[in-house]
């Protein structure tokens, strides 16, 4: 950086302005650069140092980042959804029709819904097949890998749940026949397939108990697990490395 540049540095810095919002000095050199991003409620989500393989876009293909935006699109549609669908037998399945064919930009929405719910359980399979192939499991990132797995069961369970709302007969026919296979586990399968349905058979108990765990359950423990997520990677020292197998066995940093 040139001289006259560093004054301007110095007066930012300076400025009580500037030191009202940002507890550091100008990001000029690599100490307020590393403040900058652990002062930031914004940026502190990103470690302090970014290996730079990891930028490589062939590395993650982006598949992590990809899965949160489809998840932020589900809840900013599924939440306009909700204005317009009651979880009763009566009405579930026209107001869906309703979705489609009267609201104003109601198939817009329905469909990016469905699309992005169906683009994630694709791409958050992949992303678990990334991480599988080069190894982000292994130590220190086990237990990330766990909180991995309990995503990609909560996305199903998203899935599953959000099947059953239109009430139509693919739907209808689709949870009878899924319950049904929850119901031959051994022992405890049809007390889970009651506790599931909430009675004997598919109807408006297990509507709105599908409803219930779709959009208010299920996207909380979502919502819990990718903050876990994202901090264990910031806490296990940024993405994997492809020379991090041989530098040290145990990953230990
Ligand atoms: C809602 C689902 C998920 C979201 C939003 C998510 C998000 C992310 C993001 C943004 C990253 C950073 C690197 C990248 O973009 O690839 C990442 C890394 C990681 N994810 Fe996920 N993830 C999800 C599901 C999973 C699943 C299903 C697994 C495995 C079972 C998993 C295991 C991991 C591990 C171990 C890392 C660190 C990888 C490394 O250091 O190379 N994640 N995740």
């Amino acid at each position: 950086m040139t001289t006259k540049n560093h004054s301007v540095a110095d007066i930012i810095t300076r400025n009580r302005v500037w030191r009202s919002i940002f507890r550091q000095g100008y990001p000029a050199d690599d100490e307020n650069r590393a403040r900058a991003i652990m002062n930031s409620w914004f940026l502190h989500i990103h470690p302090v140092k970014v290996k730079l393989h990891s930028l490589k876009l062939t590395y993650t293909w982006g598949l992590g980042v990809i899965s949160f935006v489809l998840f932020l699109i589900l809840v900013v549609t599924g939440a306009w959804l909700m204005f317009f669908y009651v979880p009763s037998v009566q009405s579930a399945y026209t107001d869906i029709q309703n979705l489609d064919t009267a609201v104003t930009f109601g198939a817009l929405m329905r469909s990016l819904h469905r699309w992005s719910a169906h683009l994630m359980v694709v791409v958050v399979f992949l992303h678990l097949c990334r991480v599988f192939f080069t190894g982000g499991y292994k130590r220190p990132r086990e237990f990330n890998w766990v909180i991995g797995v309990l995503l990609w069961v909560v996305t199903m369970l998203l899935s599953f749940t959000g099947y059953l709302l239109p009430w139509d007969q693919l739907s209808y026919w689709a949870i009878t026949v899924s319950t049904n296979i929850v119901g031959a586990f051994p022992l405890i399968g049809e007390a889970l397939r009651q506790l599931l349905l909430g009675a004997a058979e598919a109807g408006p108990p297990a509507l709105v108990r599908f409803y219930a765990l779709h959009i208010a359950v299920l996207p909380v423990v979502m919502t819990i697990l990718i903050g876990i997520h994202f901090w264990r990677i910031r806490k296990d020292g940024g993405l994997s490395s492809p020379s991090e197998a041989s530098e040290n066995e145990y990953g230990d940093r």
